[in-house]
């Protein structure tokens, strides 16, 4: 009776961990490739605040077009859902132009060693804003986190205050991000993938006046120009696989976050940004001196402990 009681529950554990396995290593992977798509349109053309508002846009277009055909169920939500979904696409918009801003200033990777110091900006929020108590091992994690990323930046060749500001600003607005949204899809009848796309929409009307009014379509134009004449028409296709690929590691990303604890989805987005931090090196050919990596490895290990003395 024991092993027909156990088997199934064996069976559906190995298959639920197969499961996540392959919802982490395609977000990893579409991550990779947005990371790079991004930063060579950005290199291009330097318009943050519309390659940003192109990302949430082209997101929200395939997720209504797959509502339309019925590739996907649309969500069943009302005002009180979009209310709640409001300061979600707020921190959402805030940390996804600061991030694309530091990407068009820094290296990718100087970008992704900084937002690996977010565990550090979720203690000292939840501590100093929401107080709450975390024990003691907790706090020593972050001297790694916090002391790897300095160490990192002082030492960064192509250090820009904009850039490292940019990065900045995202781990705080992701911070707020994760706790309004947690409190948001709690109790929820809304999946990860419904739930992203109505955060991708809202977050397009919030963010498409402030694009016009920061950058505007003039310059959009002139830059649009000058980045054809330099690439070709290949350009077109990089904007668009930038665009695409945003929303598709954002929607495997929240779909994962269904299955699993909020502590091993942040594991794996460290994870996430070690595949990003080599790969942009490689790709970049980005310069790094040895002591600046040092720094990367002290913080990413730094979040390891975190994820260790948080459990
Ligand atoms: C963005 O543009 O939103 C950032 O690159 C996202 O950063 P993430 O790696 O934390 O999703």
């Amino acid at each position: 009776i024991d092993i027909n009681i156990e088997l199934p529950s064996v069976q559906s554990e190995a298959a639920q961990r197969v499961k996540i396995g392959i919802y982490f290593a395609t977000w990893w992977a579409l991550n990779v490739v947005f990371n790079i798509y991004n930063k060579k349109v950005l290199n291009a053309f330097p318009y943050p605040w519309l390659t940003s508002t192109l990302s949430l846009a082209a997101g929200s277009l395939m997720m209504l077009i797959s509502w339309a055909t019925r590739v996907a169920d649309p969500p069943k939500t009302d005002l009180d859902f979009w209310k709640t979904l409001l300061p979600v696409a707020v921190a959402h918009t805030i940390g996804h132009v600061a991030a694309t801003i530091s990407m068009s200033k820094v290296a990718v990777s100087f970008t992704h060693i900084i937002k690996s110091g977010e565990p550090a900006f979720s203690v000292l929020v939840s501590r100093f804003l929401l107080g709450e108590a975390f024990p003691m091992p907790v706090y020593m994690s972050l001297i790694p986190i916090i002391g790897g990323c300095a160490l990192s930046a002082v030492t960064e060749l192509n250090f820009n205050m904009t850039g490292f500001m940019g990065a900045m600003i995202s781990n705080l607005a992701f911070v707020f991000r994760n706790i309004f949204s947690k409190k948001g899809m709690k109790g929820k009848s809304v999946s990860g993938m419904n739930y992203y796309a109505c955060l991708s929409m809202l977050s397009l009307v919030l963010l498409t006046p402030f694009a016009i009014a920061v950058e505007g379509p003039q310059v959009w134009a002139a830059g649009w120009q000058n980045a054809i004449s330099q690439i070709g028409p290949n350009f077109v296709w990089w904007v668009a696989a930038q665009s695409i690929f945003y929303h598709l590691y954002n929607q495997v990303s929240y779909m994962s976050l269904d299955q699993i604890s909020p502590l091993t989805f942040s594991v794996g987005n460290t994870m996430k940004r070690i595949s990003v931090i080599i790969s942009s090196i490689i790709i970049f050919h980005t310069p790094v001196q040895p002591i600046n990596a040092l720094g990367a490895a002290i913080a990413i290990l730094g979040t390891f402990l975190y994820s260790q003395a948080k459990l």
